[in-house]
Parts: C-alpha cells; sequence; structure tokens
C-alpha cells in the first residue's frame, strides 16, 4: 500500500491544555507521519456529542437517529485505516468524552449482532486501534477497566486492538514532557502502525 494512502485518525478525549494523553497521540502521529502516513487529529472535547439514548433503533437499519457532531467520528471510522484513541483514566475508566463517542458507536455493534452483517467489515483493509492512557497513580488496575472498555469497542467497529500504550504517575499537566522514554515510545508506536500496512 502507498504510504500517503494510509489514513490514521486520532482522537483526543481529554478536556484540558496542555494535555499529557494529547501530547502522547501527538507523538503517535507524528511517527505515523514520519513513516509516511497521511494522519489527522479529532478533539472530542471540541465536539457537541449527545449520550446514546438506547432507542434501539440502529438494531434494525443501523443508523443512529440523533444528530450531532458524532457524525464526524462516524466518517473518521469509516474512513480510516488507523485509529488512534487517547484518553486521561478518570475514576479507573474512559473520560467522559470519550465514553459517549464510544457509546455511540453502539450503532455498528447492534446491528451486526442483529444480522451478522456489518458496514464497516467491507472495507477492503482491516483498521488497526492503538489506545493511549494516562493516569496519575501507577498500578496496573488503574488502566485496566480503559482496557477492557477499548478491546470491546475495537471489535465492535471490526478493529483490531493492535496496541496499547499506558503512562502511570503522570498528573500534573504538561507532565509527560519530562518523560523522554514514553514520548518515544509513543512516536515509536506510530511509526510501526504505519508500517505494518506496508
Ligand atoms: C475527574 C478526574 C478523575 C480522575 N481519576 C483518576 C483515576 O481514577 N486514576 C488515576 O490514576 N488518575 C485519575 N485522574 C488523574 C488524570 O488521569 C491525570 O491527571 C492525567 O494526567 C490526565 O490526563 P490529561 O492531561 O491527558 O487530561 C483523574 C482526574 C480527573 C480530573
Amino acid at each position: 500500500m502507498n504510504p500517503t494512502d494510509i489514513k490514521i485518525i486520532g482522537l483526543s478525549a481529554s478536556p484540558r491544555a496542555q494535555s499529557n494523553s494529547r501530547r502522547l497521540l501527538e507523538n503517535v502521529l507524528a511517527g505515523a507521519r514520519f513513516a509516511g502516513a497521511n494522519c489527522s487529529m479529532i478533539d472530542l472535547s471540541a465536539l457537541n456529542i449527545r449520550p446514546c439514548s438506547h432507542c434501539d433503533s440502529c438494531i434494525s437499519d443501523g443508523l443512529c437517529p440523533i444528530a450531532d457532531d458524532m457524525e464526524l467520528v462516524y466518517n473518521a471510522i469509516e474512513q480510516c485505516h488507523g485509529l488512534v484513541v487517547a484518553s486521561p483514566i478518570y475514576f479507573m475508566g474512559l473520560s467522559a468524552q470519550l465514553k459517549l463517542a464510544v457509546d455511540r458507536c453502539q450503532r455498528y455493534w447492534a446491528y451486526r449482532n442483529a444480522t451478522g452483517s456489518s458496514v464497516l467489515s467491507q472495507a477492503l483493509y482491516k483498521r488497526r486501534g492503538i489506545f493511549v492512557g494516562v493516569g496519575a497513580r501507577n498500578t496496573e488496575s488503574v488502566f485496566a477497566g480503559a482496557l477492557t472498555s477499548m478491546r470491546w469497542f475495537f471489535d465492535s467497529i471490526d478493529t483490531e486492538f493492535y496496541r496499547s500504550l499506558t503512562a502511570g504517575n503522570c498528573d500534573r499537566a504538561g507532565e509527560v514532557d519530562n518523560k523522554p522514554e514514553i514520548l518515544a515510545q509513543a512516536y515509536e508506536l506510530g511509526v510501526q502502525l504505519a508500517e505494518s500496512y506496508k
């Protein structure tokens, strides 16, 4: 595959300026860009996304009747080869900004579950997903909830859970800038993701 045809989207789920998770996401995208991929980022906290209302209409048509900025995220998922999702850990799970978007992807899961077929799986390529998580604490359990959610999320959007990158002990805004090893790991992950399509 021609590197410039590889489309990688980053979803940033932190609301704060000098976000640690967004900084790592930017590094993943910088690495992927270096390897030739076409990268862009969506800031979920800047979007107006309403929660899933569990109306169940997606079970029959695979669509979501709620008209809001989630359309941007749906388009990104449907058109990308790689999806890099970055979130702070909030109460041992995903940030609310990310949870809103994840729940609204129920339309993909529900339709596939009901019909056995998926709009997404018709794609010519296998999407690959990366999760980047940042938390103040540094125990394994800090990331367990978010990783479980992301595993099911990626499966629901017919995306292989390619890798995850977690940074604990990282609380103050911009603190990750003092951690060159994890910044380098993020960059390398982006290179590997882009090169995995060649
Ligand atoms: C509402 C809220 C809940 C949080 N819950 C946790 C938590 O359960 N575990 C943890 O390790 N850090 C927790 N944190 C700390 C953040 O994960 C940490 O500051 C992280 O660096 C934020 O990433 P960001 O800069 O990308 O927003 C919480 C922070 C906030 C504001």
